[in-house]
C-alpha cells in the first residue's frame, strides 16, 4: 500500500519535472525491502483448520496373528474384534462394544503393532494423532484443535491411536503451564467420554504409573505389554529364522539365552542384522558365522541400562583422578 502510494507520488513529481524530489523518493523506496505476502491472512499461528491435519492415516502393516501376546492381551484382542464385528447384536440388547483401550509397557513390545492389528482385523482406517500439529502454544489453541480432531474422527468408524499418551498428562507439574495442561487433559477426557463406540481409541504409554486415576478410569480395557522372557524371545526368533533360506546350527533357545534381556523390537533388529551381514557376505559368509559375529557385537552394544550402570564407575574414576 505504502509502496504503491510512493510510486504514484514519484510518477506525479516526475511528470511535473520535479526530478530532485522524484529521485529522493526513488532512493527511499529502493531501501524498503519487499516483503512477501503473508501465507495465511488471519491467525498466522493456526496450522490446522481441519481436524484431518492433526492426524496421520497409516496403512496397518501387521496382523494380530503375527504378534506374540500374553494370554490376557490375546483374549482381549479377540473379544474386541468380536464385539465390533457383531456390534448390532450387542446393540439390540442395549450394549455398546468397548472402544477405549489403554496399552502400557516398555518400548518395543507391540503396543503400536497391537493398535495396527486391531485396525487391520476390522478393516478400519488407522489414525495416529500428531502431537506436533496438535499442541499449540497459544492459550486454548490445543483444545480448539482437539475439538476439530474429534469432530473429524466421529464422521466415520476408525481406530484412533494416541501414542505416548502419558506425555499429555505427565507435565501437569510444570508450574506456569499447569492451568493450560489441566484444561487440555480434562477436555480430552470429556471428548473421550463422548466419542461414539464405532471410534476405537487406543492409547499407549511406556509409563502407565504416571497416569492418574481419572485417566485410567476412562479406559474399558487396560492391557499390559511386558518385556518378553527368554522363552517368548525363543518362540519369536524361531518364527523369524523359519523364513531364512538356511537355518543356523544354534537353536533359537540358545540364541535367546545369548541375547538376554531384550524387547521384541530389539530381537527383530538383531535378526535383520544377521541377515544383512550374511547377504553382503555374497556367499562367502555362512549363516553360522554371521550369527556368531552379530552375537559378539550384541554383547558389546550400548543400552540405556548399560549407560546407567556405567555412571557409578565413571563417578569413581573422576573422583580418583581428581584426588
Ligand atoms: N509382541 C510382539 N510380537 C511380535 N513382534 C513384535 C511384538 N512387539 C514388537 N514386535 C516387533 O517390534 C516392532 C516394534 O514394535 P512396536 O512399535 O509395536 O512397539 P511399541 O510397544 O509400540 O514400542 P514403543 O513404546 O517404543 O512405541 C514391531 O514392528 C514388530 O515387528
Ligand atoms: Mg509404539
Amino acid at each position: 500500500m505504502l509502496r504503491t502510494t510512493a510510486e504514484a507520488l514519484m510518477a506525479d513529481e516526475r511528470a511535473k519535472n520535479h526530478h530532485i524530489v522524484a529521485d529522493r523518493l526513488q532512493r527511499a523506496l529502493s531501501a524498503v525491502p519487499i516483503t512477501p505476502p503473508a501465507l495465511t491472512s488471519a491467525q498466522p499461528h493456526t496450522v490446522s483448520n481441519n481436524g484431518r491435519d492433526t492426524i496421520l492415516e497409516l496403512k496397518p502393516r501387521i496382523q494380530l496373528d503375527e504378534l506374540i501376546l500374553t494370554l490376557p492381551a490375546r483374549e482381549s484382542a479377540r473379544q474386541l474384534v468380536d464385539e465390533h464385528c457383531r456390534a448390532d447384536i450387542l446393540r439390540a440388547h442395549g450394549y455398546e462394544p468397548r472402544h477405549r483401550i489403554l496399552l502400557s509397557g516398555p518400548p518395543g513390545n507391540g503396543k503400536t503393532s497391537f493398535a495396527e492389528g486391531v485396525a487391520e482385523a476390522l478393516a478400519l482406517p488407522f489414525f495416529v494423532v500428531r502431537y506436533d500439529a496438535l499442541i499449540g502454544s497459544y492459550l486454548g489453541e490445543t483444545n480448539a484443535r482437539l475439538r476439530r480432531l474429534f469432530d473429524y474422527v466421529r464422521t466415520q468408524p476408525s481406530v484412533l491411536f494416541f501414542d505416548e499418551f502419558d506425555a499429555i498428562g505427565k507435565e501437569r507439574g510444570d508450574t506456569h503451564e499447569t492451568g493450560e495442561i489441566k484444561r487440555v487433559v480434562s477436555f480430552l477426557l470429556q471428548q473421550l467420554d463422548q466419542l461414539p463406540s464405532y471410534v476405537i481409541v487406543i492409547a499407549a504409554t511406556n509409563h502407565g504409573e504416571l497416569l492418574d486415576r481419572a485417566v485410567w478410569r476412562r479406559f474399558q480395557m487396560r492391557l499390559s505389554f511386558p518385556s518378553p522372557d527368554r522363552k517368548m524371545i525363543a518362540v519369536f526368533l524361531d518364527r523369524i529364522i523359519e523364513q531364512w533360506p538356511d537355518r543356523p546350527r544354534l537353536q533359537p533357545s540358545r540364541i535367546a539365552g545369548k541375547l538376554g534381556k531384550a524387547s521384541y523390537a530389539e530381537a527383530l533388529d538383531f535378526c535383520q542384522n544377521v541377515r544383512r551381514r550374511q547377504i553382503l557376505g555374497l556367499g562367502e559368509l555362512g549363516i553360522d558365522d554371521a550369527l556368531r559375529l552379530e552375537i559378539e557385537l550384541w554383547s558389546s552394544r550400548v543400552t540405556p541400562d548399560a549407560l546407567n550402570a556405567e555412571r557409578p564407575d565413571q563417578a569413581t574414576a573422576e573422583a580418583d583422578s581428581s584426588s
